[in-house]
């Protein structure tokens, strides 16, 4: 079986058929996901709240998402990997997002990168997408600009609803073969949806777009606090982990383990 490739995901478009995008971060879970049959895959920059610890995404370095993407792509076979671009590794401009790009293509090997960015990004993007690599923009609430912008919905009021237009508008323009929308009013991610020809991919967008991306540990109730309206938790991870980790440790006090059968003479 081959990868799912970005002409996959563009046909998928020109169908009418919607697909799921989850996040991973390490192979294991990636294997998992894989198994299931997710077709996309985005080792996010989530990584840095979710895995690593930050409180935001801002800390994340590309070394990390190098590491991590790497992981994803060798715990896979099938699913497109999507590396992101940390916050740092293409403000300064084109050549650095080529850069940064080329390190997750080649020394990750993942199949496309995503950075944060509409009208701003209009350059990298086609500098990118110009030297060969498929990129996935990501507009609305864009979490590498919490300094500025905080975790607010985007695109409410028709001034905001119109940039918003204009940037979905702008990164297709620039080449880009699918755009993320974040935390936008689920009538407003409909019609970026009926206006571009790329797919639109929501997380707290509403219905309406072509696809639906979730951070994995988000959606597996793993993750752990308070969670986002926008978030589904189909499995409960974090109360299955914590009780087999309990009853470890009620074995090993209560010397009930290791057992005869676990044992070798
Ligand atoms: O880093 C991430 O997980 C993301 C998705 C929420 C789109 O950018
Ligand atoms: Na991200």
């Amino acid at each position: 079986t081959r990868r799912i490739t970005v002409r996959d995901i563009t046909v998928a478009k020109e169908r009418g058929e919607k697909w799921p995008m989850l996040t991973a971060y390490d192979a294991m879970t990636a294997s998992v996901f894989d198994e299931a049959g997710i077709p996309v895959m985005l080792v996010g920059d989530s990584a840095g709240n979710v895995h690593l610890g930050y409180e935001t995404t801002v800390p994340v370095t590309l070394d990390e998402m190098t590491m991590l993407s790497a992981a994803v792509v060798r715990g896979t076979s099938r699913a497109l990997i999507v590396g992101d671009l940390p916050f740092g590794s293409y403000q300064e401009g084109p050549v650095q997002a080529l850069r940064s790009a080329t390190r997750l293509v080649k020394e990750a090997g993942v199949g496309a990168v995503k950075l944060e960015g509409g009208e701003r990004s209009h350059g990298q993007i086609e500098l990118l997408v110009q030297s060969g690599i498929p990129v996935m923009a990501h507009i609305g609430l864009t979490p590498q600009s919490v300094n500025s912008m905080g975790y607010r919905v985007q695109g409410r009021g028709e001034e905001a609803a119109q940039q918003l237009l204009r940037d979905a508008k702008a990164v297709q323009d620039a080449g880009a073969f699918a755009v993320v929308l974040e935390l936008v009013p689920a009538e407003l991610a409909a019609e970026v949806t009926r206006v571009l020809h790329i797919p639109t991919v929501g997380i707290g967008a509403g219905a309406e777009t072509d696809a639906q991306v979730l951070v994995g540990t988000d959606m597996l109730g793993l993750t752990g606090g308070k969670m986002p309206r926008f978030v589904k938790q189909y499995a409960d991870l974090r109360q299955v982990m914590g009780s087999a980790a309990k009853a470890f440790a009620e074995d090993v006090v209560g010397g009930t383990f290791p057992l005869e059968e676990h044992s070798v003479h």
